[in-house]
Parts: C-alpha cells; sequence; structure tokens
C-alpha cells in the first residue's frame, strides 16, 4: 500500500489553452510538448488503515488547507477506481532550482497519479493513467510518458478518448529548452481562470481553435524530422497567438512583465546575427527559448546578462514517469 514514483516536468510547444469540461479537465484543443529533464517531482503515497484525513507534506512541510484538498479530491478518483475507503500520506518534493517560480502541477499529478495508482495495485498503463493525471492539472497528463508528448484533445463527453501519446522518445532528438525565469514574477490570475475568461470572453478564442490543427501538424511533422527553424517558427508564433487572446479577453490581462519584453527582443537579435532561436511563454512572465544544443552554453551566457533574467536552466527531452 505504498509506492514512490518520480516524474518529470512538460513545456507546452503547442499550447492548451481552455477547457470545454472543468470538472473532466477536457480541453477545447489538443496540445503538443516536451518532457523536460531538468525538472521532476519525487512523490510517496502509503495507505494507511488509521489515517481519518489524508496528509499532504510537500517540500518537507505539512501543506496549507487548499493545497491538501486537492490532492485528497484527486486521491478520491484512485479510491474510487480501486473500490477502497482508506485515506493516505502523501510525501512531494519538486527537484526545481532555486526559488525560480516555476510550476510544479505538471509533474506533481503525474507523479501522485503513478504512485496512488501503485500503491493501491491498479494496473493501469501510460494511456489511463495520463487520463488520471488530467483529472488532477490538464497540463499533467504529458507527463506520463517522456520525449514528445501529444495530448489529444477528444470528443467524447466522458473524456475517455482524451490522454496523451508519446510522438518521439526523449533520445529521438536533444532539442534544448532554456528556462529564463523573470524576477518579480507575481502571476494575478491563474491559469485556470485566465483560460476560462479567454474562452468566455476573447472574439480571438475561435481563430486560436480554428488553426490548432494546422500548428500541431507542423509542430510534430517538425520534431519527427528533427527541422528545428520549423518547430521554432510554429512554437513561438502559436504562443504569441495564445497570448494574443488573453489581451483580447474582457477584462484582457497580461502574464508578461518587462524581463518577459527585453528576453523575446533578445531571441529576435540573435536570430538576426545568425545563431537560431525561438521562444515560448506560458501563463507566466517566464520565457522558455527553444535552441540547438550545440549553441546552448552559448545562448545561455547571453540571456543571463538581459535585464530581468534571473536564472537560465538548460535542458534537454527528460523521461516518462517511473515507479523508484
Ligand atoms: O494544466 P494547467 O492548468 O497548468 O495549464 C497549462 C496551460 C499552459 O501552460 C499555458 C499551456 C500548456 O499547454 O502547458
Amino acid at each position: 500500500m505504498k509506492a514512490t514514483a518520480k516524474a518529470h516536468s512538460n513545456m507546452a510547444l503547442i499550447k492548451y489553452w481552455g477547457k470545454r469540461d472543468k470538472a473532466l479537465m477536457l480541453p477545447c484543443n489538443s496540445s503538443f510538448s516536451m518532457t523536460v529533464d531538468a525538472l521532476y517531482t519525487i512523490t510517496t503515497v502509503e495507505f494507511k488503515t488509521d489515517l481519518q484525513n489524508d496528509v499532504l507534506i510537500l517540500n518537507e512541510q505539512e501543506a496549507d488547507e487548499k493545497a491538501r484538498l486537492k490532492v485528497s479530491r484527486f486521491l478520491d478518483l484512485v479510491r474510487e477506481a480501486a473500490n477502497s475507503t482508506l485515506h493516505a500520506t502523501v510525501t512531494t518534493k519538486n527537484f526545481f532550482p532555486t526559488g525560480a517560480g516555476l510550476a510544479s502541477s505538471a509533474s506533481g499529478f503525474a507523479a501522485l497519479a503513478a504512485a496512488a495508482a501503485e500503491a493501491l495495485d491498479l494496473k493501469m498503463g501510460n494511456r489511463s493513467l495520463s487520463q488520471l493525471a488530467r483529472r488532477g492539472s490538464g497540463s499533467a497528463c504529458r507527463s506520463i510518458d517522456g520525449g514528445f508528448v501529444e495530448w489529444q484533445m477528444g470528443i467524447k463527453a466522458d473524456g475517455s478518448d482524451s490522454y496523451a501519446v508519446p510522438i518521439a522518445p526523449a533520445n529521438h532528438w536533444d532539442l534544448t529548452m532554456l528556462i529564463t525565469t523573470i524576477t518579480n514574477e507575481h502571476k494575478n490570475i491563474s491559469s485556470r481562470d485566465g483560460m476560462q475568461r479567454t474562452v468566455e470572453t476573447s472574439p480571438f478564442y475561435k481563430g486560436w481553435l480554428e488553426s490548432i490543427d494546422d500548428d500541431l501538424t507542423q509542430a510534430k511533422k517538425a520534431v519527427v524530422e528533427k527541422d528545428f527553424d520549423s518547430l521554432g517558427q510554429v512554437a513561438e508564433r502559436n504562443a504569441l497567438k495564445m497570448h494574443a487572446t488573453m489581451l483580447s479577453s474582457n477584462p484582457p490581462f497580461l502574464y508578461w512583465q518587462e524581463g518577459t519584453i527585453s528576453v523575446m527582443r533578445h531571441v529576435q537579435e540573435l536570430r538576426e546575427s545568425g545563431i537560431p532561436a525561438y521562444f515560448t511563454i506560458d501563463a507566466g512572465a517566464n520565457v522558455v527559448v527553444l535552441c540547438e544544443r550545440k549553441n546552448a552554453e552559448q545562448i545561455q551566457q547571453s540571456l543571463i546578462k538581459v535585464q530581468g533574467v534571473q536564472e537560465v536552466i538548460v535542458t534537454g527531452p527528460g523521461p516518462g514517469v517511473s515507479i523508484l
């Protein structure tokens, strides 16, 4: 009744933005990501007969009630599948570089899903684990597999066809991401609330949905063919398009800070000077710079000097979830 799992985070190349079902965490569009080597979570779940409630220890401290309830509701899904009423102690640690303010929900819920399912001896393959992890945080469904992963949105109302599938393994291509954290990040709107507002109010959201298939097709083809420029171009375009839907929401909102824009301009200058690099941005101020491995160190050194940059983490593709 005890198991430990390790899961890596992922960075979207084609973004998930908008839910069609909030309870089941079903997306309005398919998305595509790279599981990253440098950021991961290790989680131990132990079901016990003498607990009245679930207990959550997060980074060596008892978590607040909001976080505990989120995990507890997630464990209800696992208990239901295993026909169990036992409560659990969940001990989880994020192995993320110092104070970078990076989101850990993808690796966190992927590790929790795998550890909890294993602890209750549910024999789940990656597809079922992906569906389970999705219920914790949408993007977590893409962290079950390693390398390059597509979350297929599915069309069924019960979500049984909405899960992630591997497109290429981690060793297929050493595409490099420079996770560039920006100082003074304070996110005033969660991705959950931000995407909801966008779906409900942005007149551009329709255009976002209409163009996803083309972006996804180009991105997957570029990864399979290891075509760096094609992937970089579509990833950058897709991220800016997502942020344009936020700017056109009512009321509008913007995650960027001064440092965000400085990094975007810097990437453009790198390109103009003949060094291939592109960027993508999630629902926050941080920028992820895409480059080829051979240029990673040079670009890292130049990024660290850009005004507003806090830290630059270099990472390649990482593995899928594993039971330790
Ligand atoms: O799964 P969530 O609720 O953390 O949403 C993720 C949204 C983006 O990071 C902006 C895009 C993505 O596909 O990861």
